[in-house]
């Protein structure tokens, strides 16, 4: 059955360079991981170098490197002469759920499968199967070689070092602090070993290893040699892995069962209520959420799912990412979706504290945090509050009451936040924002800051040129709360209205009724308040307004910020109308790829710019949503079968995009993308 979804995603290639990355820093070769491990594998080409699997990549903290290009081929001598695994036959080269296999016909009977699959978050187990179905004797020698890829760079270029063990070869990495580029601590490991007795000699940057004794395979006999290959950053990780390899090693058929099974529990889950013609699209999804998944490492204490493991700048947890994919990471794997929500909430300033931000989740948390030299982690800004919305959706699909009483506290406490430190005039409508934090030293720092809290970092509604700036937030002592933009942002507050919805559903089934309906209560506060400041007739659109006058900020064009307020139910059926009829316009939102970030009527509609036109699925998702809220089914179907056929690959073996050309389909920026992939799920069900 797994056959069936063979190669949903090409994962055929070979590095010719450490670098992973393309001029744009996404690495072309996809990648397979699982079990939140921190290294991935890739497939040869037939044309290829063929005998192992391409890899691994492996994370240096936070950054992807290749460490080979290949690091265990396997290669057969016999009678001193190097057999051509391709002898009888094209190999077969493929990538199936959880799990990578190569299958050679070598002429004569003699045949070698690979099969290398994940057996816990820093362990990869691989199998080669010889099979004699000849009519002679064999006698071979088994050996394994392979070579070191170097990042080009001094002092990253010498941080791996090849070590010969007993049980096989290893890589120790020296401490390199680079922060944009390399880290290491100078404990990480890399080590392969070996079910079978095995001699490994090193000669600077290759290695080889030789099966101690020579298989012997009588005609309709067949062998099989396990190895585990492990990527550990600590001591302690490295103690412990040697556990999951050994415990691999001893029950390798236990390993394979116990993935097949959880996958197909996956598939089942994700392809359920899925058309079968996107069936292979919905496989893709769960296999690029499940390859950026990174398990417990330096400050990331729960599994995580990160952007991408395909870009070099995503290898870390951001807030609002991790809000989108639990919602379709719960699809198919609940707890998973669930820690994700909790890696982030790990590092929430501490509700009870007397911290200035106490109750706030940063922008992205990494590997490393500010403390440990880390550059990426980013807490000079929020994003946008979809954790409630996630925790109740995980919640649906997953049943687990105890992660709702769990969230509560913390919810509660990021909601309250955002009215303490993000409503300039107490007036209970919200601006994004910048923290008090030292790289937000001058007005500009805080403008950029607030323009990331929206998560749309570079939308014509906060350039600094048409006029946005920012106004500090003081407490009644006079104390610096923090920065907010000179204008109430509409999905902000939308997205607020239903974060009190579905905090309020959350008391309501933890047994609180009064709290649900306070909070109810207040969601329709918010609703009237947007539905009559941010609502305009003349242009029939939701924007934001100004902090000072109140003014719809409409000269901006419209963004597609303004159709949140159907997804939260904030819209009056007239106003979501008026925008039902731009999201469907071809000059407006209803593009070749619908729906562009910015309109095309707008001044400042740039389709190649990234949050000024662009279409994002996150987006796209919650204006089908929108639709479907006000009983626009057919629309929100019809719109959902020109995306499928509209977007570059999506229903190819091409990878999941960031965001798409909205004139054209072509997509665009990081590939593999996480909420791409989590919320493209949940639209192929509709
Ligand atoms: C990027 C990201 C943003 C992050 C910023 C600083 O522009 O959009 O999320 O806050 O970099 O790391
Ligand atoms: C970019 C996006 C931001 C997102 C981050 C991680 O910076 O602008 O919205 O959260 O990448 O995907």
């Amino acid at each position: 059955d797994a056959e069936r979804w063979a190669d949903v995603l090409d994962l055929h290639g070979t590095p010719a360079q450490a670098y992973p990355g393309d001029a744009d820093d996404n690495n072309p070769i996809n990648v397979f991981a699982d079990l939140g491990a921190w290294h991935a594998y890739a497939l040869p080409r037939p044309q290829d170098p063929l005998g192992g699997f391409t890899g691994p990549l492996y994370l240096a903290q936070e950054y992807p490197w290749w460490l080979s290009d290949g690091f265990s081929r396997l290669s057969l001598t016999e009678q001193g002469r190097t057999l051509d695994l391709a002898a009888g036959g094209a190999p077969q080269l493929h990538c199936l759920p959880g799990l990578l296999r190569q299958s050679y016909d070598l002429g004569g009977g003699l045949a070698v499968t690979l099969e290398l699959r994940f057996a816990g978050n820093r362990t990869a187990l691989v199998r080669a199967r010889l099979a004699n179905d000849g009519a002679s004797d064999r006698t071979l020698t088994v050996a394994w070689s392979g070579a070191l890829l170097r990042p080009v760079d001094a002092p990253q270029h010498d941080a791996p070092t090849l070590v010969a063990g007993e049980r096989g070869i290893g890589v120790r990495f020296a401490r390199v602090r680079q922060t944009w580029d390399y880290l290491t601590n100078g404990t990480e490991r890399f080590e392969v070993r070996h079910a079978d007795p095995v001699r490994a000699v090193v000669s600077g940057d290759t290695h080889r290893t030789e099966l101690v004794d020579a298989v012997r395979l009588a005609p309709g006999t067949t062998r099989t040699l396990d190895w585990t290959e492990s990527y550990t950053f600590t001591d302690a990780e490295y103690t412990r892995a040697v556990t999951e390899a050994d415990a691999a090693l001893r029950a390798p058929e236990a390993v394979a069962a116990a993935g097949a099974e959880r996958w197909a529990g996956y598939l089942s889950r994700a392809t359920e209520g899925v058309p079968a013609a996107r069936r292979r699209t919905a496989v893709k999804c769960v296999q690029t959420l499940v390859t950026n998944w990174r398990s417990p490492a330096g400050r990331i204490l729960h599994d995580a799912i990160t952007p991408s493991l395909s870009n070099k700048w995503f290898n870390g947890a951001w807030a609002w990412d991790t809000w989108k994919q639990a919602v379709g990471t719960a699809v198919f794997a609940p707890e998973l979706a669930a820690d994700q929500i909790r890696a982030m909430f790990d590092h929430q300033v501490g509700p009870d504290s007397q911290a200035v931000d106490a109750g706030m989740i940063p922008d992205c948390i990494f590997y490393n945090d500010p403390s440990t030299g880390g550059g990426n982690w980013n807490e000079r800004n929020s994003k946008p509050p979809l954790a409630s919305w996630a925790v109740w959706e995980v919640y649906r699909r997953g049943g687990d009451r105890s992660f709702l009483r769990e969230m509560l506290p913390k919810l509660t406490a990021y909601q309250q936040w955002w009215y303490r430190n993000r409503d300039h005039f107490g007036e209970g409508l919200c601006e994004y924002g910048a923290t008090v934090d030292p790289a937000n030293a001058t007005a500009e720092d805080c403008r950029q800051a607030a323009a990331w809290e929206s998560g749309m970092d570079n939308a014509p509604r906060f350039d600094a040129a048409l006029g946005t700036s920012v106004v500090a937030n003081r407490d009644p002592d006079g104390t610096l709360l923090g920065w907010s933009l000179t204008q109430r942002s509409v999905d902000l507050n939308a997205y607020l209205a239903a974060d009190h919805r579905h905090l309020a559903a959350i008391a309501a089934e933890l047994g609180d009724p009064p709290t649900a309906d306070r909070l109810r209560a207040r969601a329709v506060t918010i609703d009237r308040a947007v539905r009559e400041s941010m609502f305009d007739q003349a242009t029939g659109w939701f924007h934001d307004t100004d902090l000072t006058t109140g003014a719809r900020l409409t000269a901006r064009g419209r963004g597609i910020e303004g159709a949140i307020p159907l997804w939260s139910g904030t819209a009056s059926p007239d106003q979501a109308r008026a925008v039902r009829a731009l999201l469907l316009a071809p000059a407006e939102f209803g593009t070749t790829m619908p729906f562009p970030t910015v309109a095309r009527s707008s001044a400042y509609f740039d389709p190649a710019g990234y949050w000024r036109g662009l279409a994002w699925i996150d987006q796209t998702y919650f204006a089908l949503e929108g639709l479907r809220r006000y009983g626009w089914n057919q629309d929100a179907r019809r719109l959902t079968d020109r995306i499928l056929a509209a977007g570059d690959g999506l229903t190819s073996d091409r990878p999941l995009r960031e965001n798409y050309d909205p004139l054209t389909g072509q997509g665009c920026n990081s590939t593999n993308f996480s909420w791409s992939a989590a919320l493209l799920l949940l639209l192929l069900r509709s």
